[in-house]
C-alpha cells in the first residue's frame, strides 16, 4: 500500500462505542482496502489502560490497512495532523434523563477539544457523536476558528437508520428499500423523522404502511425515544448501532450522493434553508458532492405538519444554544 495514510482520531477510545468503531475503521471498511489508516486513540488518563487493551486487540486482528496506532491522553497530540476527528468521548445519559441533561458535564469537553483541533489540525473533518451532539458540535466549531464551520457535523444517522428499519418492518420490506428518510433538527426527542418525503419500494412510505396514523404516533415516538428504550433494556446506551451509524455518516460524506437521494446529518444552518436560524447545528437532508463539499437539499416541500415539528426542534436547539452561550467564542 503506497498511499498516504488517513489519520483518524477517535475520542473515548476505551468506551463502548469506541470498542465497535475502531475495528471497523481499521478493517478498511471506511477508507477502502488500498488506503492505510493511522488511528489516534484519545482517552482520559484514567482510561488509558483500557485504550491500550483495545489497541492490543486491534493489532491482533491483523488488518493490513491499519498502519499505526497511537494512544494519547492529550488532545493537542491526538489531533496533530488528523484528517478525521470522531468525537465520541463524553458521558452517556442514564435512565430517565434527556440527552441535553448532559450539557453542563459534556459541553466543556468540546471547548477544549475545539481549541486543540484549532491548534493541531487544518485538513480535518469533525464528526460529533457525544451527546447532546448537535450542541456539542456547535461548541467545538465555535472554539476552532481556523477550520471552516462546514467541516463540522453531528450524527443523526442512527436516527435515520432506526426510522428506516421501523418502516421496513412495518411494510414487510428490506430496509434497503426505504429511501430518503431525512431526520430534521436535534438528535433528541424533538427530532422530526420526515416520513412524508420518504419512499418504501415503489410507494410513498405513507401508502406502504397503510396511512399516516401509525407514522404520526408509534413511529414518531418510537424513533424519537429509541435511545431511551435501548437504555431501559440494556442498562447502557446504544453502542454497536451508534458505531455503525458513525461509519455510515463518514462514508456518506466521502462518497458522492447518487442523484435524487439524500442522507441525514446535522450541519451548520446557512440561514437560508427552511427558516432555520443561521449557525444552529441542525439536521437536514444532505447531498455530498464527494469532493469534501456537501449541500443542504433545497426545495423540499414541507407540509404544515412538518413545519410545526421543525419549529419545535428548532426551539429546543435555540434553548440549548442559550444554555451554552458562554462556551461559544467564534
Ligand atoms: P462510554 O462511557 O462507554 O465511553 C465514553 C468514553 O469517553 C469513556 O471511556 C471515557 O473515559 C471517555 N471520555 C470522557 N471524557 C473524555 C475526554 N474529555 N476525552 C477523551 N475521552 C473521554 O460511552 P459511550 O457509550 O461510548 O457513549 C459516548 C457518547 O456518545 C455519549 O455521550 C453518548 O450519549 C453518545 N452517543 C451518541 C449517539 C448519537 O447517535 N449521536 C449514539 C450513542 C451514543
Ligand atoms: C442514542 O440515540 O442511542 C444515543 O444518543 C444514546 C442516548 O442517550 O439515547
Amino acid at each position: 500500500m503506497s498511499k498516504k495514510p488517513v489519520r483518524v482520531a477517535v475520542t473515548g477510545a476505551a468506551g463502548q462505542i469506541g470498542y465497535s468503531l475502531l475495528f471497523r475503521i481499521a478493517s478498511g471498511e471506511v477508507f477502502g482496502p488500498e488506503t492505510p489508516v493511522e488511528l489516534n486513540l484519545l482517552e482520559l488518563p484514567v482510561a488509558i489502560k483500557g485504550a491500550e487493551g483495545t489497541a492490543m486487540e486491534l493489532e491482533d486482528c491483523g488488518f493490513p490497512t491499519l498502519s499505526k496506532i497511537n494512544i494519547f491522553d492529550n488532545a493537542d497530540a491526538a489531533f496533530e495532523g488528523i484528517n478525521w476527528g470522531l468525537l465520541v468521548g463524553s458521558k452517556p445519559r442514564g435512565p430517565g434523563m434527556e440527552r441535553n441533561d448532559l450539557i453542563r458535564d459534556n459541553g466543556p469537553i468540546f471547548v477544549s477539544q475545539g481549541k486543540a483541533l484549532n491548534r493541531a489540525a487544518s485538513d480535518v473533518r469533525v464528526v460529533v457523536v457525544g451527546n447532546p451532539c448537535n450542541t456539542n458540535a456547535l461548541i467545538a466549531l465555535h472554539n476552532c476558528r481556523e477550520v471552516p464551520a462546514t467541516r463540522f457535523s453531528a450524527m443523526t444517522m442512527l436516527d435515520e437508520n432506526r426510522a428506516k428499519a421501523m418502516i421496513a418492518k412495518k411494510a414487510g420490506l428490506n430496509v434497503g428499500e426505504v429511501r430518503n428518510l431525512a431526520i430534521w433538527g436535534n438528535h433528541s426527542s424533538t427530532m422530526y423523522p420526515d416520513f412524508e418525503h420518504a419512499t418504501a419500494g415503489q410507494k410513498s412510505v405513507i401508502d406502504a404502511v397503510g396511512g399516516r396514523a401509525w407514522l404520526e404516533n408509534d413511529f414518531m415516538v418510537g424513533v424519537q425515544k429509541r435511545g431511551a428504550a435501548i437504555i431501559a433494556a440494556r442498562g447502557k446506551s446504544s453502542a454497536a448501532s451508534a458505531a455503525s451509524a458513525c461509519i455510515d455518516h463518514v462514508k456518506h460524506f466521502m462518497e458522492k450522493t447518487p442523484s435524487g437521494k439524500w442522507f441525514s446529518a446535522a450541519v451548520p444552518s446557512d440561514g437560508n434553508s427552511y427558516n432555520v436560524p443561521a449557525g444552529l447545528m441542525f439536521s437536514f437532508p444532505i447531498r455530498s458532492h464527494g469532493d469534501g463539499k456537501y449541500e443542504i437539499v433545497q426545495g423540499v416541500n414541507l407540509s404544515e405538519y412538518a413545519r410545526k415539528k421543525i419549529a419545535d426542534t428548532t426551539k429546543e436547539l435555540l434553548e440549548e444554544r442559550e444554555v451554552v452561550k458562554e462556551l461559544l467564542v467564534r
